[in-house]
């Protein structure tokens, strides 16, 4: 009896101790980030980004926002759809994740969209840039880029520098056939002539595809590959002799991306690309940006998959302090049309897309201090994703 008598009011306290401490117990509650990326495979140099980047970001800025304790769980998918998908599930359905972030390659990110729609899960697409992603669910907010923002300014500068026929190179897969349309589109809308060569995803051979390029003569070769290509293509363009043949070469910044720019060589003096981001970009928070993350990483340079992790923790943070650390519906509403100053320049989320609006650079290849980086030399600041910004004319 007496032992009843005490459990029930331990019972009793316990409750009351809950109760009483229900408001300043929140301050301790936790909002899980499930952050799924390509740490090992094709694409890990995407993952290792931005994994540094979000740990940087958090190093920065603590890890409380809107009165949370964010605590993010790194997953690694290989860059295989189904393992993304089978991630995701898991993070929503065991760790009650508040929001997804991640998605190294466009296929991944599509794979988790219908889970994001059905589970009402905020999904941060940090590196995918096909166009049409955000339309694959209501809670996809981006904060990378995508491929015809990048690619129109860098056709339109072709067009305007004299160029008159162009091969493009791509990776056939949403990224590269979006990039290949928005060059040819705007290109030959300016009176040049394009012929068009796709290259598969899954270990790619370039050479034969740069000898039909050599052939046909272009004044130009405009090329995209996703981020961690860039070297084995350079190889392959040099061994093909195509940096000897007067074939200027041009393209999205993903060929020349930052984190591995620097072991190319020489080759790749001269190389003119249009993107959001480059390392070199002069301004006193992507100084800092670049000086920490660095300092962090054993001197590895941060390339603009870090960038897009580093803002997509910028949007999360920023969104939670708005909502008071609420989740769903209304952290993705909270993310639209917030505005920031990224180590990439001004950018903020279109209200109607949810898609990023940033910069869009110009940039050749050339040694500073010794080291190859990407020197943006005309801008194009708030630029939107053309394709959507057509479809709501
Ligand atoms: C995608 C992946 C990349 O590595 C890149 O540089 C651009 C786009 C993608 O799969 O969407």
């Amino acid at each position: 009896m007496q032992r009843r008598a005490i459990l029930k009011l331990i019972g009793t306290s316990a409750l009351a101790l809950t109760a009483g401490l229900a408001t300043p117990a929140s301050a301790q509650e936790v909002f899980k980030l499930g952050l799924i990326l390509p740490m090992t495979g094709p694409s890990a140099t995407t993952g290792r980004q931005i994994d540094a980047a979000v740990k940087l970001f958090q190093a920065q800025n603590g890890d409380t926002a809107g009165g949370k304790k964010i605590q993010v769980i790194v997953k690694d998918d290989g860059g295989v759809a189904d393992q993304t998908k089978r991630l995701a599930q898991d993070l929503i359905v065991n760790e009650k994740v508040g929001a997804l972030a991640g998605f190294g390659l466009t296929p991944l990110a599509l794979a988790t969209a219908p889970l994001s729609t059905q589970a009402k899960v905020p999904q941060i697409v940090m590196a995918a840039a096909t166009a049409t992603i955000t339309e694959a669910s209501p809670f996809i907010v981006r904060t990378s880029f995508t491929l015809p923002q990048a690619t129109v300014p860098m056709a339109e500068w072709a067009a305007a520098n004299g160029m008159k026929k162009v091969v493009t190179l791509v990776t056939d897969y949403g990224p590269g056939i979006d990039a290949e349309k928005a060059f040819t589109a705007t290109f030959t809308g300016k009176g040049g002539t394009v012929e068009n060569l796709r290259v598969p995803l899954a270990n790619p051979d370039f050479s034969p595809f740069l000898q039909k390029a050599a052939d046909a003569k272009p004044d130009a070769l405009f090329v995209f590959v996703p981020s961690g290509f860039g070297a084995q293509f350079m190889k392959q363009f040099t061994e093909r002799g195509l940096d000897k043949s007067g074939i200027k070469l041009i393209g999205t910044g993903d060929v020349t991306d930052d984190d591995l720019l620097n072991g190319m060589g020489d080759v790749a003096l001269g190389v003119i690309t249009s993107h959001h981001y480059s390392a070199a970009h002069d301004s006193p928070e992507n100084k800092a940006f670049v000086t920490a993350f660095k300092a962090a990483n054993g001197g590895m340079r941060p390339n603009f998959m870090a960038v897009g992790g580093y803002d997509g923790m910028q949007a999360l943070y920023a969104g939670l302090k708005a909502t008071n650390g609420q989740g769903g519906e209304a952290l993705v509403n909270a993310m639209k049309g917030l505005a920031w100053t990224s180590p990439r320049g001004a950018v903020s989320i279109d209200p109607q897309t949810r898609d990023i609006i940033n910069p869009i650079s110009i940039r050749k290849v050339e040694k500073v201090g010794g080291e190859l980086y990407n020197v943006e030399f005309t801008t194009l600041p708030a630029v939107k994703d053309p394709v959507k910004a057509a479809k709501a004319q």
